[in-house]
């Protein structure tokens, strides 16, 4: 491997590497990961930033550009990797069933009452996952022309269309949630919007509920965070993960690595947190 080869690695999500040449033609894709070159799904290259933390370089505006112009499909919010879907939403019923076992709250004889979506895109997780498993889900998501795909539909409740770092469900007074579910879409935040959502969550966690981060995995050879131009985002560490849910005052409960991706694309992770 070259020195450079960590620059033009991508992941699942929806992305995937580009020539160095090309950094500038970007086009959204699953990532590829270090030992996984596919120069068939290469058309766009994360950055390492230069200068300053990988998070300094998130602007939310071209974050919002960018999503407000992709189209509203799985294909669109997976980034030309709708074929991951299916086995992705196998993973999280699978995760979530073994905490289930466990639980003496929410035990899988009985729904959960209430769930959340959290940066849903279309409602993905929402329509082949999580209204199977909860009477009610709401929708956080700031692009609402990927809510209106969901909106209205069976078990659907409150659409939020705010990103994470402006949703304060503690100030809705809506009650709580039994799930609360983040895939995908944390990148979008610094590191400290992040821990200043999640520190926001045991407030409208039900006792036993879940809080559940399920992201593609940065493995930079250097073991840094990679900033994505892109949507302009951050592809965390699974170390730096644990970290920010410590800051947060939250405790890992469970933790898994998906199975069964398509090669070359970054690890995803799932978290299951609650407070401590
Ligand atoms: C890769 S898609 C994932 C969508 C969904 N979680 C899924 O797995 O199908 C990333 C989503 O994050 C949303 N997003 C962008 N900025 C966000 C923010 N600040 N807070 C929450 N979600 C955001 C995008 O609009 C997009 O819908």
């Amino acid at each position: 491997m070259s020195s450079t080869d960590h620059l033009i690695m991508s992941s699942p999500k929806r992305k995937s590497q580009a020539p160095a040449e090309n950094h500038s033609d970007t086009a959204k894709k699953p990532r590829i990961t270090e030992d996984g070159a596919d120069d068939d799904l290469a058309t766009e290259m994360p950055i390492v930033a230069a200068n300053g933390a990988p998070d300094s370089h998130i602007n939310p505006e071209l974050a919002i550009a960018y999503w407000c112009s992709t189209e509203a499909t799985v294909n669109g919010v997976l980034g030309g990797f709708p074929q991951v879907s299916r086995i992705d939403l196998q993973g999280s019923s699978n995760f979530l069933a073994k905490l289930r076992r466990q639980s003496k709250q929410f035990p899988t004889s009985k729904k959960l009452r209430r769930a959340v979506d959290c940066g849903a895109g279309i409602g993905r997780i929402t329509s082949g996952f999580l209204s199977k498993v909860a009477d009610t889900v709401d929708i956080v998501e700031p692009v609402k022309s990927f809510t209106d795909q969901i909106k209205g539909k069976e078990h659907v409740g409150d659409v939020y269309n705010v990103g994470l770092e402006s949703w304060h469900p503690d100030k809705e007074g809506l009650g709580n949630y039994d799930l609360i579910w983040n895939q995908w879409c944390v990148g979008q935040l610094t590191d400290g919007q992040f821990v200043a959502y999640l520190k926001r969550l045991p407030r409208v966690l039900s006792e036993g509920g879940w809080i559940i981060v399920k992201e593609n995995l940065s493995n930079h050879q250097l073991g840094e965070d990679v900033y994505d131009e892109v949507d302009s985002s951050v592809t965390r560490t699974d170390t730096k993960f644990r970290k920010l849910f410590e800051d947060a005052g939250l405790r890992l409960v469970s933790t898994e690595l998906q199975k069964g991706f398509p090669k070359g694309l970054y690890p995803v992770r799932a978290y299951a947190l609650q407070p401590r």
